[in-house]
C-alpha cells in the first residue's frame, strides 16, 4: 500500500472530481465542436458568405486556448490527482490499458497537430482542403473518446474481464455502448452553449443565422443524449440502481442534473426555432457555468455508482482486491489483511510506528482510519461526508461502539469491508472516538 493522501474538507475524490469535470467541458467541447464548425464552412462556402469565417476563426482559438491548453492541462490534472489519491486503482488501470492509452495518444497528437494546421490554414488554402482538415480532426478527436471510453465504462462494468482479464472483454463491457452514444450526442449541447457564446460576438444576420445552426445541432444532441442516456440508465447494474435509488445525496445530484439538462435544451429549443436573438453573451456564459453543475453532477454519480468500489468487483475504494483475478493470478486481500495486519504492509511507515504500543495507539490508529475511510470521507468537521459528524450522529457511547461499525461495515452496500486485523481495527476505533468527542 502507498501513502494516503489526505484532503482536508473536499476529500480526494472530490478534488479528482472538480478537475475531471472540468476536463469534461474542455474533452467534449473538443470532440464536438469541428463538426459543426465544418459544417458552417462549407454554408459559407457554398453561399460565398465570408463573414462566416469569423466565427470559425474565433471559435477554432477558444478551441486551441480552452481544450488544448486548458483542457490538457486539466488532463494532466486528472493522472496526477487521481494517481495520489488511488495509485493501486490508477496502477490497475495502466496494466490492463496501457496500450489503451498509448492509442489515445497516437489520435491526440493527430489531433492537436491538425487544429493548429485548420487554425493557422483558414483563407490561406482552398476550401476543400481545408474542410478536409476539419474532417480528420474531427475524426481522430471522436476516436479518442471511442477509446477512452471503453476504459472509463471499464470501471463500472467489468463484465467477463473479471474472469478473463482480457483487455477487450473489459473494454466492450455491457456498459461501454451506451455511455459511448450518450457522450457522442450529449457533446454536441457542450460544444453547442460554447458556439453560441461566440456566436454572441458576432454582428448582424450571420449572428443569429449561425446562432440557428448551433443551437439545431445541440437541441439534436440533447434529444439524443435523452434517449441514449436512458438507455444507459437501464444498462445499469442492480448494484447502480439500488445506490441510485436509496443514497439521499445521489438523488439531489439526478435532480441538478436534469434540471441543468431541461433549462439548457430549453434554451437551445427557443434559439434554434423560435427566438436566435435571445442568444446573448451574459445568458450563454452562465449557461456555460450550468453545464459545468451539471457535468460535475452527472459525473458524480457516475462515479459514485460504483461504491465501494474502484474497479468494480475487482478493487475496493480503499484498494485492497476484492477477489480473486485468476487469469492474472492476482488473489483477494481483505482476509490476508485481516490475519496479516494492514501495518505489515505500510512500507512507508516509520519503524516507530510498525508496531502498536500504548504510546502511539492513537497515531497508528489515524493511520489505520485514514487507510480505510479517506477515499470517501474527510476528517475535519466539515466538508464531504466529514467523519466526525457522521460518527457523532450514531451516538457512540465507548470506542466498542465504533469497533463494532468498523466490523460490520459491509452492511452497508457503499462501504467496503474493513481492512487490517482487531488490534488495528481497535485502535482505529479509538482514534475515530477522539474525532467524535472533540467538540
Ligand atoms: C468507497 C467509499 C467509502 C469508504 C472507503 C468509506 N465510506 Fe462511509 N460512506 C460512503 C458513502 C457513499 C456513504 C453514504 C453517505 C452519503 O449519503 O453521503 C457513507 C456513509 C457512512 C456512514 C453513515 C451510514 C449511513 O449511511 O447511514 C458511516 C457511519 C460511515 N460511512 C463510516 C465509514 C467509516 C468509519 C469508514 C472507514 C472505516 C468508511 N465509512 C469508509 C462511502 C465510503
Amino acid at each position: 500500500m502507498y501513502p494516503i493522501w489526505e484532503v482536508p474538507i473536499l476529500s480526494s475524490a472530490l478534488v479528482i472530481g472538480l478537475i475531471a469535470s472540468f476536463h469534461v467541458l474542455a474533452s467534449h467541447l473538443a470532440v464536438a465542436a469541428m463538426w459543426v464548425t465544418v459544417l458552417i464552412e462549407k454554408i459559407g462556402l457554398e453561399k460565398n458568405r465570408p463573414e462566416y469565417f469569423n466565427f470559425i476563426k474565433r471559435f477554432t482559438l477558444l478551441l486551441l486556448i480552452f481544450s488544448f491548453i486548458f483542457g490538457s492541462l486539466s488532463g494532466i490534472g486528472i493522472w496526477y490527482s487521481a494517481t495520489v489519491s488511488s495509485p493501486r486503482g490508477i496502477s490497475g488501470l495502466i496494466h490492463n490499458y496501457v496500450w489503451g492509452w498509448a492509442t489515445e495518444w497516437v489520435f491526440f497528437l493527430i489531433e492537436i497537430a491538425t487544429i493548429y494546421a485548420y487554425y493557422y490554414t483558414l483563407g490561406k488554402v482552398d476550401g476543400r482542403t481545408h474542410v478536409r482538415i476539419g474532417y480528420l480532426y474531427a475524426l481522430a478527436a471522436w476516436i479518442s473518446m471511442i477509446i477512452i471510453t471503453g476504459i472509463l465504462a471499464f470501471q463500472l462494468t467489468p463484465g467477463k474481464w473479471l474472469e478473463t482479464g482480457d483487455f477487450f472483454d473489459g473494454f466492450f463491457n455491457p456498459t461501454y455502448f451506451p455511455q459511448l452514444f450518450t457522450r457522442t450526442a450529449v457533446m454536441f449541447g457542450v460544444a453547442g452553449i460554447y458556439g453560441l457564446l461566440i456566436a454572441s460576438t458576432l454582428k448582424g444576420e450571420t449572428r443569429f443565422e449561425i446562432t440557428k445552426i448551433i443551437s439545431r445541432f445541440a437541441f439534436a444532441g440533447m434529444i439524443f443524449g435523452l434517449i441514449f442516456g436512458y438507455w444507459y440508465y437501464k444498462k445499469l447494474p442492480d448494484h447502480a440502481h439500488q445506490l441510485l435509488n436509496s443514497l439521499p445525496y445521489m438523488q439531489t445530484l439526478a435532480k441538478v442534473v436534469l434540471v441543468a439538462y431541461a433549462i439548457l435544451t430549453l434554451y437551445f429549443l427557443l434559439t434554434a426555432f423560435i427566438l436566435p436573438r435571445l442568444n446573448n453573451s451574459v445568458l450563454s456564459f452562465i449557461l456555460i457555468v450550468l453545464t459545468f453543475v451539471g457535468v460535475l453532477s452527472a459525473e458524480g454519480i457516475r462515479e459514485g455508482l460504483r461504491r465501494p468500489y474502484i474497479i468494480f468487483g475487482y478493487m475496493y475504494g480503499h484498494q485492497a482486491i476484492a477477489q480473486d483475478l485468476l487469469a492474472k493470478n492476482i488473489k483477494a486481500e481483505v482476509e490476508v489483511f485481516e490475519k496479516e495486519g494492514l501495518l505489515s504492509r505500510l512500507g512507508y511507515l516509520p519503524d516507530s510506528l510498525r508496531k502498536i504500543t500504548p504510546e502511539n495507539r492513537l497515531e497508528v490508529g489515524r493511520i489505520v482510519a485514514l487507510h480505510n475511510c479517506a477515499n470517501c470521507h474527510a476528517f475535519t468537521e466539515g466538508g464531504i461526508r466529514p467523519l466526525p459528524k457522521i460518527l457523532r450522529k450514531l451516538s457512540p457511547s465507548t470506542p466498542e461502539d465504533i469497533d463494532a461499525l468498523l466490523s460490520a461495515l459491509s452492511a452497508f452496500p457503499y462501504i467496503p469491508p474493513f481492512i487490517g486485523n482487531e488490534e488495528e481495527r481497535k485502535a482505529a476505533a479509538e482514534y475515530l472516538f477522539t474525532i467524535v468527542n472533540k467538540k
